[in-house]
């Protein structure tokens, strides 16, 4: 390992957006020194101010700003760099470029970590010259509000890799989950799209409309969720009740491999969501800012 101490280690972000800036900030707020580079100058420009505003919004140390350095070019932005976290487009050729590139510019003990959203780290990871370095960081949006970051490994990964890149995480503040096997979605998109797909089939069958699948969310297992995770949930009511339950429920939950027609409908209607004003419900301007609005205080008021 370039360094055996995730406590003080050199970190470079490749992506500075959404993602990005936001995983730059949380390690520069634990102590690191964070490179950052993007492909786009006025992108790189903005990080610095983008973080700064960020610090304040949030009453944190205004000063770990100053442990960012904006970095025009990559083989700078990651040649001293322990630990590289890439977060540019899904797009996986650029990926991939991107890493072939990355590990001519750094030391053969560098980790490398893509923060994809779904893309398999196996295929992202797979033209490298030593792969056991190499692994997944999915972190979620904001960064530096949600605290999950879900550690993939793929079948070359090593496991001091993995440890180091947990224990990194976790002293950053954040709850690293392992992942051990590179499947689709990891593990929390995998769970947030079962239960996306069963409430797109609620409408599409007329059982209710969209606004009363999320109330049903919200008003019940949503309000237990954050002490009681689905598994706990089973065996706090008993296994035996739950196979009952399944042997009754599962054969009519939607369980079609592709997306749902009804989807399908909506996007070819334009009904994008917020981005046209409708999707599974109309939103105006209001309506929208005061989602945006609810979450982001409710995230901040779970992080106190
Ligand atoms: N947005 C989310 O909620 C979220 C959550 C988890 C993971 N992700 C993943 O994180 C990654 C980044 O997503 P985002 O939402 O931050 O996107 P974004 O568009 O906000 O940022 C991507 C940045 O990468 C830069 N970029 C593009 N090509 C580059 C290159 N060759 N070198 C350096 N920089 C380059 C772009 O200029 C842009 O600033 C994606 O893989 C995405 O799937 C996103």
């Amino acid at each position: 390992m370039a360094s055996e101490n995730p406590a003080a280690a050199r970190i470079a972000v490749i992506g500075a957006g959404l993602m990005g800036h936001g995983i730059a900030q949380v390690f520069a707020l634990a102590g690191h020194s964070v490179t950052i580079t993007d492909s786009v100058a006025a992108s790189l420009e903005a990080v610095k101010s983008r973080i700064s505003a960020n610090l304040r919004d949030l009453g944190e140390d205004a000063k770990a700003v100053e442990r960012v350095r904006p970095c025009a070019n990559l083989a700078e932005t990651v040649r001293d760099a322990d630990y590289v976290v890439e977060a540019v487009l899904e797009d996986l050729p650029l990926k991939q470029k991107l890493f072939g590139e990355i590990e001519r510019h750094v030391s053969p003990d560098t980790i490398l970590a893509s923060n994809t959203s779904v893309i398999p780290i196996t295929a992202i990871m797979q033209g490298l010259a030593r792969r056991e370095r190499a692994l997944g960081t999915h972190w979620w949006n904001p960064p530096f509000l949600v605290p999950l970051v879900e550690v993939i490994e793929t079948q070359w990964t090593s496991p001091q890799v993995v440890a180091w890149t947990v224990k990194l995480h976790e002293m950053a503040g954040k709850k690293p989950a392992h992942v051990k096997k590179d499947v689709t979605g990891f593990i929390g998109n995998r769970l947030q799209h079962a239960l996306w797909r069963e409430a797109i089939s609620l409408v599409e069958n007329g059982v209710c409309d969209a606004e009363t699948v999320d109330a049903v969310v919200k008003f019940s297992f949503g309000l237990r969720l954050p002490v009681l995770g689905p598994l706990e949930n089973a065996d706090l009511v008993g296994t035996d009740l739950t196979l009952a339950i399944h042997n009754i429920v599962l054969k009519d939950i939607d369980s079609r491999p592709g997306p749902s027609p009804y989807l399908q409908k909506l996007v070819a209607d334009g009904k994008l969501g917020f981005k046209s004003g409708e999707g599974f419900r109309k939103w105006n301007s209001e309506e929208q800012a005061a989602l945006r609005s609810a979450l982001v205080q409710h995230l901040k008021a779970m992080r106190d």
